[in-house]
């Protein structure tokens, strides 16, 4: 029988990358689709899946979209990407953000309650939870430390699932994902910001790029590897929550560094630390330990950052040479 999967954040960066590798494996996908003015739908066109994903028209805030969206697709599989995912975004609407991103997951968990519950649940649970590290090299036992209404609310979100999988007994996992990037992340996220300086400025268009903390420290893998690590867990015979990072961690001043140089940049001579970028708390180094994710998912990142790197440069500079 062929299996039926409800993605929420199908727009985003995950949903488009899972939505792919679902539809890959013969999923029915159904993706939920908050209106917006903007398109919103570029990348399950890059993946050139769009046609082939049923877009149900709903937002995570409002228990009836959640509850429709389980009655018409009848998924077996549910995955709640759907967030305000943006750090720096959830000071200045920390209650959007407590709506979207914390409640908005008891919401999709409430309609699975009350329509399927047996349905598996995968929540997005971040590594920003571990926020002022507690344990050099975090792992599911490291206490969480949120630093950011963004990190409190995925907390929140977190144990939530955590709550439903003991009281009801719910095929609800949570996978603690540590960053990962792509050629389709969002522009505001500093990957992305820099590979798409890093293009302008070699095409003429761009002189410099202004950033905050480069000295911060994060656990990058590419998104392409971590989607598949969100379906392992549900295929499990039980719910867990599992890390899933690659156990290197990197400046951002050094991400930088990897990008210019793919162009034969200095990224010296083009960066300038604006404070508009800082953070009122940073989480100054995240550093994951995906040993469980290894021994029970068989899972594993098999891209290096400097491969992620350059398959963000590269395609940045044919984005923009297409729009000349
Ligand atoms: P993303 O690109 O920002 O995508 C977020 C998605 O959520 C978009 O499709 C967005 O829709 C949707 N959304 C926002 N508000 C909504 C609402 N009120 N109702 C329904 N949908 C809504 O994020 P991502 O990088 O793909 O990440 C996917 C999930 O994993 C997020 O929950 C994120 O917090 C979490 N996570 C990400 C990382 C990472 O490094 N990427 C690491 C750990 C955890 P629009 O396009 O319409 O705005
Ligand atoms: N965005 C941004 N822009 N970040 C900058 C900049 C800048 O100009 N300059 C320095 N940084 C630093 C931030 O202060 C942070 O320490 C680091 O770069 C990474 O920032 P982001 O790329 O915005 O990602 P994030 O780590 O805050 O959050 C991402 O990863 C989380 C998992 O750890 C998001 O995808 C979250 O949704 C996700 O949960």
């Amino acid at each position: 029988m062929t299996k039926r999967a409800l993605v929420t954040g199908v727009t985003g960066q995950d949903g488009a990358y899972l939505a792919k590798l679902l539809l890959d494996k013969g999923y029915m996908v159904y993706g939920l689709h908050a209106r917006r003015a903007t398109d919103t739908l570029w990348r399950l066109r890059y993946l050139d899946i769009l046609d082939r994903v049923h877009l149900l028209e709903g937002d995570l805030t409002d228990l009836a979209s959640t509850i429709r969206s389980m009655v018409k697709s009848e998924a077996d599989e549910v995955y709640n990407l759907g967030a305000q995912s943006f750090v720096a975004t959830s000071w200045m609407q920390p209650i959007l953000t407590g709506y979207v991103t914390g409640l908005g997951a008891v919401n999709m968990l409430e309609a699975i309650r009350l329509t399927n519950p047996k349905a598996r649940f995968y929540q997005a649970s971040t590594s920003e939870m571990f926020g002022k590290i507690q344990e050099p090299m975090q792992s599911e036992s490291t206490p969480f430390y949120p630093r950011s209404p963004y990190g409190v609310a995925k907390l929140y979100a977190h144990w939530m699932t955590v709550n439903y999988r003991e009281s009801f007994g719910m095929h609800a996992s949570s996978g603690i994902l540590f960053n990962h990037e792509s050629p389709l992340r969002g522009i505001e996220f500093v990957t992305r910001k820099v590979t798409d300086a890093v293009a302008r400025i070699k095409l003429g268009k761009q002189k410099e790029l202004r950033l905050g903390n480069i000295d911060a420290k994060r656990d990058w893998g590419y998104a392409g590897d971590y989607v598949k690590a969100m379906w392992l867990m549900l295929q499990q015979n039980a719910p867990d929550d599992f890390v899933v990072a690659t156990g290197r961690t990197t400046t951002v001043r050094d991400m930088c560094r990897i990008a210019f140089e793919r162009v034969g940049l200095n990224y010296e001579q083009h960066v300038v630390i604006d404070e508009k970028f800082f953070r009122p708390a940073e989480v100054e180094v995240l550093l994951g330990n995906p040993a469980k994710a290894k021994e029970k998912l068989g899972w594993e990142a098999t891209t290096k950052l400097e491969t992620l790197r350059h398959m963000m440069v590269d395609a940045e500079l044919e984005r923009g040479r297409r729009e000349g």
